[in-house]
């Protein structure tokens, strides 16, 4: 059942996580799907709903950062601080050492629990209200595109869940960066909304991409359409290939409006190439395509700079379904 956000229904989708209910509600970056992160038979409904595997961990989400003494054991550190300080609220995702009261459900059987606090006052009521930090995954099925309004998580999950919190479209449109800090260095596992180049601004050093520490959840494989998605740096590499498809639509920016047979539809991620725009979008477009039933969607690389990085994570991963090569 989709619910608009209302003070009211956001203290009923409370009352139902106090039970040990899920509920989909919005946060800055995607929708999530969230349960009490201390409750065990609550979290095993979202890896059943999510049909996600067991070994693949979830981040909690806190209102307070008096919940990091509770829920960890090495939250007292000069960066960890640093990255508090500017980036909470908001699409920072910090590894710490677990504390006994976070269930290994929760952490996929690692002894490090995922935290962040997210920038959305629907989220950080939720988990207020219901006075438990809330472990919430991307609201999607296991593998499939990550929602960004309240009707694409209805359309995948449905039922499934006992209430849908309705905040329109979300701010970012990309998941949260995140991070294992160790000593005084910084490890990025998951590129995300936060780029780099902010992360090395505040701590004044410089930041690894790193497999040093193990995400679980991060496939080469992910954030999927069914539909092929191919990603091309020139249109005329795209223009001699179009007429092998019955039908594809082709992405880029609305400044570049190549000149494309008649039957391609054309779309663009954002007016003018600003990488905040063409995130925000990503999903969305992906996802409506999807549903229209075309065979290709092929879509312009994005310059690896800033979270255009991140962007070009998001789309690689994508395009991994029935790969194909220009
Ligand atoms: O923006 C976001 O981060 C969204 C919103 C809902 O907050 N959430 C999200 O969750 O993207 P999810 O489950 O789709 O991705 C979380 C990823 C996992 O796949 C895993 O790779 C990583 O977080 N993760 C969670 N706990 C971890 C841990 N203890 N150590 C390393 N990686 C962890
Ligand atoms: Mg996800």
């Amino acid at each position: 059942m989709i619910l608009s956000a209302n003070e009211e229904n956001i203290l009923l989708a409370a009352e139902i996580i106090k039970k040990g209910g899920i509920v989909a509600f919005p946060t800055e970056t995607v929708y999530g799907l969230g349960a009490n992160a201390l409750n065990k038979d609550a979290v095993i409904k979202i890896f059943e709903v999510k049909q996600r595997p067991y070994f693949d961990p979830l981040i909690v989400h806190i209102d307070n950062i008096s919940w990091l003494e509770k829920l960890t054991l090495n939250y007292k550190n000069e960066i960890v601080e640093k990255l508090i300080n500017i980036f909470w609220p908001g699409p920072l995702t910090i590894v710490f050492k677990k504390s006994e009261i976070v269930p290994y459900i929760t952490t996929g059987g690692l002894e490090t629990v995922a935290i962040r606090m997210p920038k959305n006052n629907i989220a950080l009521k939720l988990i207020k209200y219901s006075g438990v930090p809330i472990s919430a995954p991307s609201a999607n099925k296991f593998g499939y595109i990550s929602p960004t309004n309240a009707s694409m998580v209805y359309e995948q999950l449905g039922n499934e869940v006992d209430i849908i919190l309705d905040g329109g479209r979300t701010e970012i449109g990309i998941e949260s960066t995140i991070v294992y800090v160790e000593n005084n260095d910084v490890y990025v596992l998951r590129l995300g909304a936060i780029s780099i180049e902010e992360i090395e601004s505040v701590i004044g050093n410089s930041v690894e991409i790193s497999e040093k520490v193990k995400s679980p959840g991060q496939f080469k494989f992910h954030y999927a359409p069914y539909t092929k998605v191919v990603i091309f740096d020139n249109i005329e590499d795209v223009i001699s290939c179009i007429n092998d498809y019955k039908s594809a639509v082709v992405i880029t920016d609305k400044k570049e409006s190549p000149d494309l047979p008649d039957n391609v539809i054309y779309d663009y991620f954002s007016e003018s190439g600003d990488l905040r725009e063409i995130a925000k979008n990503l999903f969305e477009k992906l996802y409506y395509y999807d549903k229209m039933g075309i065979d290709v969607i092929f879509v312009k690389s994005i310059k690896e700079e800033g979270i255009g990085r991140a962007i070009m994570d998001r789309l690689k991963k994508a395009s991994r379904r029935g790969a194909l090569k220009l």
